[in-house]
């Protein structure tokens, strides 16, 4: 693209380079503003920012697209695995069958966790939350691979990867298992990725646990919905720790942290708590809307509505509902809850207010309702995310490194006191 951007300050004029992604978005790249004219860009909440360049995933927001590496998310949420999407982001192309062989073999004989890690998380309290054990422990991960954060040993980076795709869905069965007062379970390796990791939420040593295919396969729907979403908030956190070079166990158990928040991945948590409550309260979606609309004085938001980036609708949410419809139906679960959430959409959908801020249902607005029918405990839901996420934050934590990006640090516009005597304490 040859089209240079003018900025005109203090009577001067500096030129930009511009460019061009494959999908046609567009950047002035501002790389020697400072040196230049002196000033630096304010963009509060990174709006406008563009981080990176990447080459994982496309999202349109406008048009409500989603592609991991040119495939669509409706081709890929239909015809494939998940550890083939894993694949694919990871590198880049989808396997061929030898290859995802060899990925899914390797992840299965990595299942086992430490013997160690569990005696740390035995020190957790029964109710930690299981976000928070979950970043602990695989931050601790470091420590019992520390060939991962010491810069002079032999790059061991793939090793990891594998670890931390094996080893996750292991650690977060642990949370609900202690939640229960039930034995955890050992990882099986004869069953795939997401029957393995039911029959660790599920199985108690007193009777016979054969995961429900139709459970696997809506858990292996949602797990490739949430693999990758380019430069979000967590995934912005996993690409600026790393940018320090600081570990990838580190950088991940970063972004499980930042994904927590109730404004991220924390939302499917408070989506379901709040439709609860709102059948409690006897089911008057109205009234919710209203709240909604007044959310400067009332401080409620309607969880699972909006987006940063789509602005029409999620692609996500769309596939998700289908989802909800179809998995509770076969399974024959009728949850009042689900009726709740779909007036709410439905009221939200044609008010003034919504529509004019273009706040439509998000990915965790329905996702609850699916993990709820697959008896996972609302708790737990941020962390199926996490689980989901794991691979997008592998391939941009990669892609970070292999692209030689330098440290992560921001500037700023200091508003604090100027320079000023010392006063001593006796003098205060
Ligand atoms: N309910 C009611 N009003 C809302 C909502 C909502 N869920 N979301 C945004 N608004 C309103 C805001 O009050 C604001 O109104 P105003 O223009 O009158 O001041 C306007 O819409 C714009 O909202 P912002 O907060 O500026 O939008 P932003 O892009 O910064 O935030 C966010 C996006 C954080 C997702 C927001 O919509 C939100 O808080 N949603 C609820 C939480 C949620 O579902 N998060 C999950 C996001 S998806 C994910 O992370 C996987």
């Amino acid at each position: 693209m040859s089209d240079k951007a003018q900025l005109i300050l203090e009577g001067k004029t500096y030129e930009f380079a511009t460019l061009e992604g494959s999908e046609k978005e567009k950047a002035i790249d501002i790389n020697n503003l400072r040196d230049a004219s002196g000033y630096i860009t304010i963009d509060s909440g990174y709006k406008n920012t563009g981080a990176t360049k990447s080459a994982i995933t496309f999202l349109d927001g406008e048009e409500g697209i989603l592609r991991y590496r040119g495939y669509s998310i409706e081709d890929l949420a239909e015809q494939a695995t998940f550890l083939e999407v894993a694949y694919l982001l990871i590198y880049g192309e989808l396997p061929t069958q030898a290859q995802y062989d060899d990925f899914e073999n390797k992840i299965r004989r990595h299942t086992l966790v430490n013997e160690d890690m569990r005696k740390i998380f035995e020190g957790f309290p029964v109710n930690a939350h299981p976000m928070g054990v979950l970043s602990s422990l695989v931050s601790a991960m470091s420590a019992f691979y520390p060939d991962s954060y010491d810069q002079n040993a032999p790059d061991k980076t793939e090793d990891h990867i594998i670890r931390l795709l094996a080893k996750m869905p292991t650690i977060a069965t642990w949370s609900f298992k202690k939640s229960q007062g039930h034995p955890v379970n050992y990882p099986k390796n004869d069953l795939d990725y997401c029957s393995n990791f039911l029959n660790m939420m599920f199985a108690l040593p007193v009777e016979e646990y054969k995961p429900d295919p139709v459970v696997a396969k809506a858990l292996n729907k949602l797990l490739i919905l949430h693999a990758d979403h380019e430069q979000n908030c967590s995934t912005s956190t996993v690409r600026l720790v790393g940018s320090s070079k600081a570990n990838i166990y580190s950088s991940i158990s970063a972004g499980i942290c930042a994904l927590w928040g109730p404004l991220h991945g924390g939302a499917n948590q408070e989506v379901i708590e709040m439709l609860e409550e709102i059948k409690a309260d006897g089911g008057d979606v109205a009234k919710y809307v209203d709240m909604a609309k007044n959310a400067k004085t009332t401080g409620f938001r309607l969880f699972g509505f909006g987006h940063r980036v789509y602005k029409n609708f999620d692609p996500r949410a769309r596939i998700i509902k289908k989802a909800a419809d179809d998995v509770l139906s076969t399974l024959g679960i009728n949850d009042p809850v689900l009726e709740i959430a779909k007036g709410l959409e439905e009221a939200a959908l044609h008010d003034e207010y919504f529509v004019s801020r273009k706040l439509y249902p998000n990915v965790d607005f329905y996702s609850g309702i699916i993990y709820r029918a697959l008896g996972i405990p609302t708790n737990m839901f941020t962390v199926m995310f996490a689980l989901g996420r794991l691979p997008g934050w592998i391939a941009q934590w990669k892609e970070m490194r292999a692209n030689k990006e330098p440290i992560g640090r921001p500037r700023q516009i200091y508003t604090g006191a100027p320079l000023r005597d010392f006063v001593p304490m006796n003098a205060r």
